[in-house]
């Protein structure tokens, strides 16, 4: 294992409550292509953010891990089991993207490392800074996080082709327990969902909910066609924020009916919504959702539609967030056609460091990022990705980009 630094303390994170010490350690790995680029940079922000808002009495001392192309030049592995071995013991990880080659070669090092951890909530923030280019003619305000259900569902990957023995079996199977007949060139898949995962997800996000002061959770669902799987996952949620957290919670009708249309103080509404219909409202109506909790397929489909709203790829954050251990990444991917050009765009990066000191409850320093990083867009002052969609010839590198940014921080706490 890498040795830690003496003067640091780990984090400790039990039944998905964060115990965080001041001097806190957390593991990064840079990653392949543009990754350096933007973890880099991140890292410099977040120091200066926490000594600007708790002066020496905070502090995180970062260790570095290995993978990827690195670690393949180093160890010749790119995967090391030195690196496995740290984040077993540290468990907060802000990465970079990493490679992985389409079809053969090596398996997924993300897909790994989220299994092996049991990191079992996507989270995907979606947030609008104003300034940001946006396919929608009033996308400001929008500002709504995301919990996908990341192990269950249909990508758990239960199926067979129409031709196989199994196919054939699970069709005998079901013609003769339950009379159903499918056609023979009927291929299978199995939509597994469970009310443990579903809870557990479903606690997840409610404690982010309550913890950050937001006002609404909504259910994103199919529930009124698949009954028990899409369903049951909408029953399973409104049970653990009215049970569990009943003395946060009112439902929509509740709202309305009891009290007028306005939330008492210190409550938060539960609803919920059909995966279609949503998909229209995230359009047409983005500003109604502040956290949103769903099963893992539609989850797929509204995150990435979700994040078009506000700037795309090269901006939107990511966590992977299981009961004991947090991956922080960006969404993006290496961008092998920008990589080593020092015009990458670290925003996505940095505010997937945002949600990390969120969980770890230094709120004034993830605030004070993201009210910097309002500030250079707003004045237009971006990377190259932004300004072309922008329509501007001007962009700032990603090293100049980073300079702005701490110096509207240092202006902002002056
Ligand atoms: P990509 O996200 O790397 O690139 C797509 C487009 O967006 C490119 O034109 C790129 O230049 C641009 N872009 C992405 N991030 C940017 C940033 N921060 N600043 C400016 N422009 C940016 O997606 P692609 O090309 O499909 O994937 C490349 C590699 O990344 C693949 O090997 C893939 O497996 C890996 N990947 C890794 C992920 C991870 O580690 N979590 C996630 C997604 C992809």
């Amino acid at each position: 294992m890498i040795k830690l630094p003496e003067d640091g303390e780990l984090i400790r994170i039990e039944g998905g409550v964060w115990k965080v010490p001041n001097k806190p350690i957390v593991a990064y790995i840079e990653g392949d292509g543009i990754g350096p680029e933007v973890i880099r940079p991140t890292i410099e922000i977040v120091n200066e953010a926490v000594s600007l808002c708790y002066g020496s009495s905070r502090e995180i001392k970062w260790v570095k891990l290995y993978a990827g192309d690195e670690a393949e030049k180093l160890f010749g592995t790119r995967l090391p089991e030195e690196t496995l071995k740290t984040l077993e013991v540290v468990r907060v990880l802000l990465k970079g993207p990493l490679y992985t080659p389409p079809g053969g070669g090596w398996r997924s090092i993300n897909v790994f490392l989220r299994q092996h951890f049991d990191l079992y909530a996507n989270i995907r923030p979606v947030k609008y800074f104003d300034g940001l280019p946006s396919p929608l003619k009033n996308p400001q305000g929008i500002d709504m996080v995301i919990f996908r259900e990341n192990t269950d569902d249909l990508y758990v990957g239960i199926e067979w082709p129409w031709d196989s023995q199994e196919a054939k079996k699970v069709r005998e199977f079901l013609k003769k327990e339950f009379g159903i007949e499918l056609p023979e060139d009927t291929g299978i898949g199995i939509k597994p969902m469970s009310r443990y995962k579903t809870i557990r997800i479903a606690r997840l996000a409610i404690r982010y909910a309550i913890s950050t002061g937001r006002k609404f959770v909504t259910v994103v669902h199919k529930g009124n066609i698949m009954k028990y799987t899409e369903g049951a996952f909408r029953e399973w949620v409104y049970e653990v924020a009215l049970k569990e957290f009943g003395d946060y919670f009112i439902t929509e009708k509740e709202l309305y009916e009891k009290y007028g249309g306005r939330i008492p103080e210190g409550k938060l509404v539960i609803n919920d919504r059909i995966m279609d219909n949503m998909l229209q409202q995230i359009v047409l109506n983005p500003q109604q959702f502040q956290v949103i909790i769903c099963p893992n397929v539609n989850g797929d489909y509204l995150s990435d539609a979700a994040a078009a709203l506000v700037g795309g790829v090269s901006v939107a954050p990511s966590a992977n967030i299981g009961d004991t251990a947090a991956l922080f990444e960006p969404v993006h991917g290496t961008a092998p056609d920008i990589a080593g050009k020092g015009i990458a765009n670290p925003t996505a990066a940095l505010l997937s460091a945002c949600l990390m000191l969120e969980y770890m409850g230094w709120h004034e320093a993830a605030n004070l990022i993201r009210e910097a990083i309002q500030e250079v867009i707003r004045q237009g002052k971006v990377t190259a990705d932004l300004a072309r969609l922008m329509g501007k010839d001007k962009y700032l590198k990603t090293e100049e980009y980073k300079r702005e940014i701490l110096e509207i921080m240092h202006s902002l706490k002056h």
